[in-house]
C-alpha cells in the first residue's frame, strides 16, 4: 500500500511556497514558446532525419513526422491540462505522483532525470562533431586525443565535456538569464531551418519523391535482431525496411524530434501564470515544429534521392550533393547553434525534476536547495551538470536517441492515464485548460504512444528494462523508507 501512496495537488502546491524551495517566477508565454521550441529543434531534424529516410522510410519519412507529431499531440494536450492544474517543477513525475501513487511517480521520475541527462550527453557529442567540421572549414583542428567522436587515437571528448560545463553555470546564474541566451540560439537556428526551405524548394526534383512510399524491402541477413522493431520480432513478421513499417520505425526513430514540449511543462512553477501560459507555451511549440518538420523533410528528400542522406549532417549534405557548399556550412552553423539550446534545456528538465524528487525526499533533501541569490536549484544543476560532462567526454553514444525515446513515450503513456484518473479522482478541481473528448484524446495517446514504443528496436528495450530495473532497487533501499510523504512529522 506504501507504495501507492498520493501526494495530493493542493500539497504539492503548498511545497512550492517554502521560502527554502522557491524558485523564481519569471516566465511568461513567449518565454515558453521560445522554451519549447528551443529544445525541440535539434538533432531531430539535423542529425536523425538522414538516417531515418535512407534506411527506413525514404521520402515517407515526412509522413512519419506526420505519425510522431499525432502521437506528441495527443499527449500535449494531457500535458497542458496537468501543467496548469498543477503548476510544481517535475512534470510528468509531479503528475503521477497526485494521480497514480508514489511508486509509479518514483519510476517516470528515474526514467526522466536518466532520459534527460543520457539526451543531454548525445547532443553535446553531436555538437562537438559540428563544432569541429566548422573548425575544419576553417582550416583548424584539435589534437586527436581530445577529439572524441570514435576517432582512432581520440580519449575523450574535451568539446562536448566543456560545452555542458559552459551551460551548467548559464542555468545556475538563472533562468532568465538562460532564457535570454536560449532566444538568442533559438532565432538563429530557426531563420537557418527557413534558409533551408527556401533555397531547397527551387531545387526539388519530383522524381525523388516518386514513389512517395518506396515499397517494403527485406533487409539483408547480416541485420541483428537486436535492431529490429521489437513488434517485428514479437508476430515473426518478415523483417523489411520502407513501407508501411518503414513509416512507422521511422516515426518511432523521430519521435527524437519532438520531445522537449513536455520539458516545457518542468518549468510551470516558475511561470507567472501557468494556468494561462502553459498551454500556450506546450501547444504552440508544439505546432509550429511539427509544421516545420513536415516542410524540412519534405525538401530535404526532394533535393537528394533518399539513399543518399544516411550521413548525420543530412542538410549540409542534400546542399552539398546539388554543389552549394557554403549553404551547408551555414546550415552547420545552425546546427550548431540548435543544438547548444537542446543540451541546455534538456539540462535544464532534467534539474527540475531532480529537485522536484529531492524536495519529496525521494532522492536526498540535500540537492533541493535553491541558491539564495539566483533561486536556482544549483547544487543538482552543478551536480547533475559535472556527471553529463563526464558521461559526453568519455562515452561513445550510439543509439541513445531511441533510449530517449522510449523513456518519453512511458512517460507520455502515464500522463494520459494519470488525466484520466485526476478526473475520477477530483473530478471538481479547478483546471483552466481541460484535455478536449475526454476518455478519447488520453486513450488514443495512450495507444498510439505504445505503438510507437513496440517499434523501437529490441536492444532499445532492453537497455530501457536495465535502467528500470536499477531504479526498482534504489526506490526499495532509498526512496520508500525516507519519501516525505511517509514521515507524516514533516507535516
Ligand atoms: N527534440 C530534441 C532534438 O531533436 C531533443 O534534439
Amino acid at each position: 500500500m506504501q507504495i501507492m501512496r498520493k501526494k495530493s495537488v493542493e500539497q504539492s502546491i503548498k511545497e512550492t511556497e517554502e521560502p527554502e524551495h522557491q524558485l523564481k517566477k519569471s516566465l511568461g508565454p513567449i518565454d515558453l514558446i521560445v522554451f519549447g521550441i528551443g529544445v525541440i529543434i535539434g538533432t531531430g531534424i539535423f542529425v536523425l532525419t538522414g538516417v531515418a529516410a535512407a534506411t527506413k522510410a525514404g521520402p515517407a519519412i515526412s509522413l512519419s513526422f506526420v505519425v510522431a507529431g499525432i502521437a506528441c499531440g495527443l499527449a500535449a494536450l494531457c500535458y497542458a491540462e496537468f501543467a496548469c492544474a498543477v503548476p510544481v517543477a517535475g512534470s510528468a513525475y509531479t503528475f503521477s505522483y497526485a494521480s497514480l501513487g508514489e511508486f509509479i511517480a518514483w519510476i517516470i521520475g528515474w526514467d526522466l532525470v536518466l532520459e534527460f541527462m543520457v539526451g543531454a550527453a548525445a547532443v553535446s557529442i553531436g555538437w562537438s562533431q559540428y563544432f569541429q567540421a566548422i573548425l575544419k572549414s576553417l582550416h583548424l583542428s584539435l589534437p586527436t586525443v581530445i577529439a572524441g567522436g570514435g576517432a582512432r587515437g581520440a580519449v575523450i571528448d574535451l568539446p562536448a565535456g566543456l560545452i555542458v560545463l559552459i551551460l551548467t553555470a548559464v542555468l545556475v546564474m538563472g533562468i532568465r538569464m538562460s532564457s535570454r541566451f536560449n532566444l538568442t540560439v533559438t532565432s538563429i537556428k530557426l531563420a537557418v531551418l527557413a534558409f533551408f526551405i527556401i533555397v531547397g524548394v527551387f531545387y526539388i526534383r519530383v522524381a525523388n519523391w516518386t514513389p512517395l512510399i518506396p515499397p517494403a524491402e527485406p533487409l539483408p541477413s547480416s541485420h541483428s535482431i537486436l535492431q529490429l522493431p521489437l513488434l517485428q520480432v514479437l508476430l515473426r513478421q518478415p523483417q523489411t525496411a520502407y513501407g508501411w513499417t518503414g513509416i512507422i520505425s521511422g516515426a518511432a526513430t523521430v519521435f527524437f524530434a519532438y520531445i522537449g514540449f513536455d520539458v516545457v511543462a518542468t518549468t510551470a512553477e516558475e511561470t507567472r501564470k501557468p494556468q494561462r501560459d502553459m498551454p500556450i507555451g506546450i501547444l504552440g511549440s508544439l505546432i509550429v515544429c511539427t509544421i516545420l518538420y513536415i516542410v524540412v523533410a519534405l525538401v530535404m528528400t526532394g533535393i537528394v534521392p533518399f539513399r543518399q542522406l544516411n550521413t548525420a549532417a543530412p542538410m549540409a549534405t542534400a546542399f552539398a550533393a546539388i554543389g552549394l557548399s557554403w549553404a551547408a556550412s551555414l546550415v552547420s552553423l545552425g546546427a550548431i547553434c540548435g543544438l547548444t539550446a537542446v543540451t541546455m534545456i534538456l539540462m535544464l528538465g532534467q534539474s527540475r525534476v531532480f529537485f522536484a524528487m529531492s524536495r519529496d525526499h525521494l532522492l536526498p533533501s540535500w540537492f533541493a536547495a535553491v541558491h539564495p541569490k539566483f533561486r536556482t536549484p544549483y547544487r543538482v544543476t552543478i551536480v547533475t551538470g559535472v556527471v553529463i560532462a563526464v558521461v559526453a567526454m568519455l562515452t561513445p553514444i550510439d543509439a541513445v536517441a531511441e533510449l530517449v525515446n522510449i523513456g518519453t513515450l512511458l512517460a507520455f503513456v502515464l500522463v494520459s492515464i494519470g488525466v484520466l484518473v485526476l478526473r475520477k479522482l477530483q473530478p471538481d478541481m479547478p483546471r483552466t485548460f481541460r484535455t478536449p473528448w475526454v476518455p478519447v484524446v488520453p486513450i488514443l495517446a495512450v495507444l498510439v504512444c505504445l505503438y510507437l514504443m513496440v517499434n523501437l528496436p529490441v536492444i532499445t528495450w532492453l537497455r530501457f528494462v536495465i535502467w528500470l530495473a536499477l531504479g526498482v532497487i534504489v526506490y526499495f533501499t532509498y526512496g520508500m523508507h525516507h519519501s516525505r510523504l511517509a514521515r507524516k512529522r514533516d507535516w
